[in-house]
């Protein structure tokens, strides 16, 4: 498939999504949100890539979603194609997926960087859910996943507001997992994607079911889940080497099965 609004790269184990519209500040319309879910099927069905980064430009990992495309829609056409359900392709991708955010991820973009599995992001970013000055709500999941994220009063602040969070309080909420010098944003991302990559692609996958399960279900399912997950991962080859290599005093060597 050939791609516009993307650049799709692999570099080694890792696959690299990096938004590219920059006369639009990364604005996702409905072309992006197709090529970024073909995108991420086609790196999760390569059994060579183990994990997989989406980044953006310096100025923006992704200005939201694209408003001139849906500024005169109906609600019958919104309704009917169901709009947005697309982003639901990312939600089933297994690889883990790492969002390295530098510039403005406003509206669909913090969104966005919320469906992936963590976000590093470049000291520079800047957080928002500023639908409300549009006069619309967030529509991708941020009503529901920044609050998971940052809490129920950071979240209303956020989305009622529709004030910008800066690097270091999206880091202090937990909205990102570390923050980074801007330079070093994408080599840094691509290093946990690399290391994620070199474990038992298996045993990652498991492991990122059984992390978002917990957003899914209540604590006494989902310790039963991680039991049952954790008793399957005993027929793994890998649990039987990484152990044998840890016995050994040696580097363990993952063959993914
Ligand atoms: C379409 C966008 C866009 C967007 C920026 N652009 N954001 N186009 N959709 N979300 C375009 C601008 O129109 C402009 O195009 C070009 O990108 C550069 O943007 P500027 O505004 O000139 O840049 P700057 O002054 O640096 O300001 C940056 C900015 C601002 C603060 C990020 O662009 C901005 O506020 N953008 C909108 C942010 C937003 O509201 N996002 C949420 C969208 S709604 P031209 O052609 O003029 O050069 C959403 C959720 C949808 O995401 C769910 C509810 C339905």
């Amino acid at each position: 498939m050939t791609y516009e609004t993307i650049i799709v790269e692999t570099r080694s184990k890792v696959g690299l999504v990096t938004l590219n519209r920059p006369k639009a500040l990364n604005a996702l319309n409905s072309q992006v949100l197709g090529e970024i879910v073909a995108a991420l099927q086609a790196f999760d069905a390569n059994m060579e890539l183990g994990a997989i980064v989406i980044t953006g430009s310096e100025k923006a990992f992704a200005a939201g979603a694209d408003i001139k495309e849906m500024q005169s829609k109906s609600y019958v056409e919104a309704y009917l194609e169901d709009f947005f359900v697309g982003w639901e392709g990312l939600t089933r991708i297994r690889k883990p997926i790492i969002a390295a955010v530098s510039g403005y991820a406003l509206g669909g973009g913090c969104e966005l960087a919320m469906m992936c599995d963590f976000i590093i992001a470049s000291d520079n970013a800047k957080f928002g859910q500023p639908e409300i000055t549009l006069g619309v709500m967030p529509g991708m999941g941020g009503s529901q996943r920044l609050t998971r994220f940052v809490g129920k009063s950071k979240a209303m602040d956020m989305c009622l507001t529709g004030r910008m969070m800066d690097a270091a309080e999206a880091e202090r909420s937990g909205l990102v997992s570390r923050v980074v010098p801007a330079a070093d944003l994408v080599e840094e991302a691509i290093k946990a994607a690399a290391k994620i990559a070199d474990f038992s692609i298996p045993a990652v996958m498991m492991t990122k079911e059984a992390v978002n399960r917990s957003y899914e279900t209540t604590l006494a399912e989902g310790l039963r889940f991680e039991r049952r997950v954790f008793h399957a991962m005993f027929a793994l080859d890998d649990q039987k080497e990484g152990m044998a290599a840890f016995a050994e005093k040696r580097p363990a060597s993952f063959r993914n099965r």
